[in-house]
């Protein structure tokens, strides 16, 4: 598992001599999965060029605030704002001084004022100037800032000293930054989602569909990127944005998103069918309009609906099924009919949430659900589409969590004499 796969760091290098040592960092750091941006200060450039790290973290090295062409191409507000964290390693006395008295006269101080990433910093310079009072000062008030500290290591100085000041090792800065996305419950997971309502087509002009806005299965998307997966939605007609960081795959029909779905499946670990599916489509689809008969004196048409494929049911059906969430959405009886369909559908567990209730649910921007399995039900309060989805995705990473536990148990079990 790729301990920081899909994390945005920008690298922030400054001058000293330990700058070469950055090198080694942009490799391990993009080799456990991250999207690595490098700022340079004007005398981190004296120590390793922009081309070296440019060419290691495969994205353009960041150098200047008044560049009007590095601006146009990813402007330092919106790398500050793309960033999950702020890394700064080497950080030099001159740049911790800085850092402290908010200044904002380079790219690196800019982006640091700007963002609202962690930031941290990994301090390297002689072991006369990490003891000065200053520095400790300026080191105190960015730790008051929550602003953290990997390091100094202590040792010997490429000034000849020894004492404490030497920068950590690339290693060590690596292993730091991985711990601290460690709390991120579903790193390195990948999670497939379905959203919206499906189109059946009744002839060229009208179509049989529901309700669903597709807002939950959204919010699930974005909170579960957010939470370091690597995320792909496949979505029926919604009026949405794609949330960052997600791949997004356009359908329309049931059958459509069905085909998509196995398409996509291999290497998931959790599939959360949050899509409203057409449980029926027309048998035929009418080459031409339908149009009224006015010879037919008949008030009634009748168009015949044949069963869709049921897609969650299909996963589950699966050899080596991914862990399955479903949705029930429901009228009346709403607990039992979802208590059903988690055992008919063999699912991991259901969302249940009563969309007789307006002001949940279908089209509305809140929700209010109870997530039922095997062994427990457990209500979400009334809240946002994205605070529930970041609720749920914490009860599904703990039974996913638990039901790998057990898997791997029973595997380890399974081969004992
Ligand atoms: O049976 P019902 O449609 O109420 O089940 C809802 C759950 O089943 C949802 O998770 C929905 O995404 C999924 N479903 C499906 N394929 C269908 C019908 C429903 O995946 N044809």
């Amino acid at each position: 598992m790729l301990q920081l796969s899909n994390k945005r760091i920008v690298l922030g290098v400054t001058g000293g001599i330990a700058a070469y040592k950055s090198a080694e960092l942009i490799r391990l750091l993009t080799k456990q999965g991250a999207d690595v941006r490098v700022v340079m200060t004007s005398a981190a450039c004296e120590f390793i060029t922009p081309l070296t790290l440019q060419a290691l973290s495969h994205n353009p090295v960041h150098l200047d605030l008044l560049d009007t062409r590095a601006e146009a191409a990813m402007g330092h507000i919106e790398l500050a704002r793309w960033a999950d964290l702020v890394l700064v390693a080497p950080a030099t006395a001159d740049f911790i001084a800085r850092l402290a008295g908010g200044h904002a006269d380079d790219l690196l101080t800019t982006l640091c004022l700007a963002t609202n990433a962690p930031i941290c910093l990994a301090p390297a310079m002689n072991q006369g100037m990490w003891r000065d009072a200053v520095t400790q000062q300026n080191c105190e008030e960015l730790e008051e800032r929550n602003i953290q500290l990997f390091g100094p290591d202590e040792g010997s100085q490429a000034c000849g000293d020894i004492g404490p000041g030497r920068m950590l090792e690339p290693e060590q800065i690596a292993a730091k930054t991985a711990e601290l996305f460690s709390m991120d419950i579903l790193t390195g997971l990948k999670v497939l989602i379905t959203a919206g309502g499906t189109r059946e087509d009744i002839d060229p002009v009208r179509y049989i569909c529901n309700h669903s806005s597709g807002k939950m299965g959204y919010a699930l998307a974005e909170a579960s990127a957010a939470a370091g997966a690597s995320v792909t939605l496949i979505s029926g007609p919604v009026q949405l944005a794609t949330p960052e960081r997600v791949e997004r795959i356009d359908v329309i029909s049931a059958r459509d998103m069905h085909q998509s779905v196995h398409d996509r499946l291999a290497g998931v670990d959790i599939f959360i069918g949050c899509a409203a599916v057409s449980d029926y489509r027309p048998a035929e689809v009418a080459g031409e309009k339908i149009k009224k008969d006015p010879e037919n004196g008949s008030e009634v048409l009748e168009i015949k609906l044949v069963r869709n494929p049921d897609i969650i049911a299909s996963v589950t059906a699966l050899d080596q099924p991914p862990f399955v969430v479903g949705f029930a959405a429901e009228t009346h009886n709403v607990l039992g009919y979802a208590t059903d369909k988690l055992r008919r559908k063999k699912l991991d567990l259901v969302v249940a949430n009563d969309i007789g209730d307006r002001e949940i649910g279908f089209g509305s921007d809140c929700n209010e659900v109870t997530v039922i399995g095997k062994e427990f039900e457990e209500p979400l309060p009334r809240a946002s589409k994205t605070v529930v989805a970041r609720q749920l995705l914490q009860i599904i990473a703990r039974c996913f969590k638990d039901k790998q536990g057990v898997t791997n148990n029973t595997e380890s079990a399974g081969c004992l004499p």
